[in-house]
């Protein structure tokens, strides 16, 4: 019997990959959550296959024997957004690096067979060249972005130091249903969603010709259940993008062709700590994890949309 552990397990990824394990045959898939900026809905219709531990991950005592046995560890669990990282840094520290010890802490003590943690490619800041490749040198530029590098790091480490297999995704802005977009930190698209069923203009930040590698979701869940398994790759870090490089005017004019309507954007100043380009190198992961991503950012979007459709705010 296996046990897999997904921390963030109740957001928008870790549900996703929730929902991933149990369509592969997952015998016990936990959830740790602390329902911060997840929700127990997002795990409605699973809620009878699963557990759910209402508990934060900085807390050691609580997480240590949760996470004792398991096969692999999902850490999803996080503050994300650039923005928020920067208002309001001490929440973001605390659970991004200390919450994210605490994780590998307890998967050490606890015997874990892996844990793949949820880095982001915000650590690659801005790059002379495109795509971004793993090889290249981190340039942080918020308090976020050095958070999640941190946690790589000590990915590394705690393969290096203390005999524990691990596997760091560096995310490339990930969207798709779920994403929650009730918050001015949501991402972005999860904002154009709601803005476009709703026929208002979105705020972009910037001239909004910043691009994005956005990668669909369920690709992240396949390449999630590639690295938990992979041989030979403990102690390294794989992007996790599609390889695309979209613009926000250009996701912005698709979702209005889409809907057909003009609804041109309100633009704003540029946001602080905001990376200009982003695209992933896919090679690494598509060559040593066996990584193929499968959705077009059209198809994502077109899906994602519908999903926003279907799930109006209540
Ligand atoms: C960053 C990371 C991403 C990580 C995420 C977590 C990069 C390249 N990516 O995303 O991997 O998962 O943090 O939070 O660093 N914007 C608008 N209008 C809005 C909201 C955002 O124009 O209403 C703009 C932002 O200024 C930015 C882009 O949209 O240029 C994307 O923003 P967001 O979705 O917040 O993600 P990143 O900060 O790129």
């Amino acid at each position: 019997m296996s046990k897999y552990v997904v921390t963030g397990g109740a957001g928008f990824i870790g549900s996703a990959l929730v929902r991933g394990l149990l369509r592969e045959g997952a015998s016990k898939v936990v959830v740790i959550d602390n329902l911060l900026t997840g929700h127990a809905e997002n795990l409605d219709e699973v809620r009878p296959s699963i557990e759910l531990h209402q508990i934060d991950i900085r807390d050691y005592d609580a997480i240590a024997p949760i996470l004792r046995g398991a096969d692999v560890v999902f850490h999803e669990a996080a503050i994300p957004s650039v923005p928020r990282s920067i208002q309001d840094p001490v929440p973001s520290h605390q659970v991004n690096i200390d919450g994210t010890f605490q994780v590998l802490r307890a998967a050490a003590a606890g015997k874990v067979g892996r844990v793949v943690y949820a880095a982001s490619s915000s650590a690659y800041g801005d790059t002379a060249v495109l795509p971004k490749v793993e090889t290249m040198s981190p340039r942080p530029k918020s308090p976020y972005a050095l958070q999640k590098l941190a946690g790589e790091y000590y990915c590394n480490i705690f393969a290096q130091c203390f005999g524990l297999e691990t596997v760091a995704l560096r995310y490339f802005n990930v969207f798709g249903p779920r994403q929650d977009p009730s918050s001015q930190y949501s991402g972005v698209l999860s904002l154009f969603m709601r803005a476009i069923l709703e026929r208002r203009s979105p705020t972009i930040y910037g001239d909004g010709e910043q691009s994005r590698d956005f990668t669909y979701v369920d690709d992240v869940v396949a390449l999630n259940l590639k690295a938990a398994r992979a041989g030979g790759v403990s102690g390294r870090m794989f992007n996790g993008g599609n390889g695309g490089r979209i613009t926000l005017n250009r996701a912005w004019a698709l979702l209005q062709q889409f809907e057909g309507v003009e609804l041109p954007a309100v633009y704003g100043p540029p946001r602080p700590g905001d990376v200009r380009d982003s695209q992933a190198d896919t090679s690494a992961a598509c060559t040593e994890l066996g990584h193929r991503p499968q959705f077009t950012f059209e198809q994502g979007l077109r899906l994602t949309l519908e999903w926003f459709r279907a799930h109006p705010r209540k």
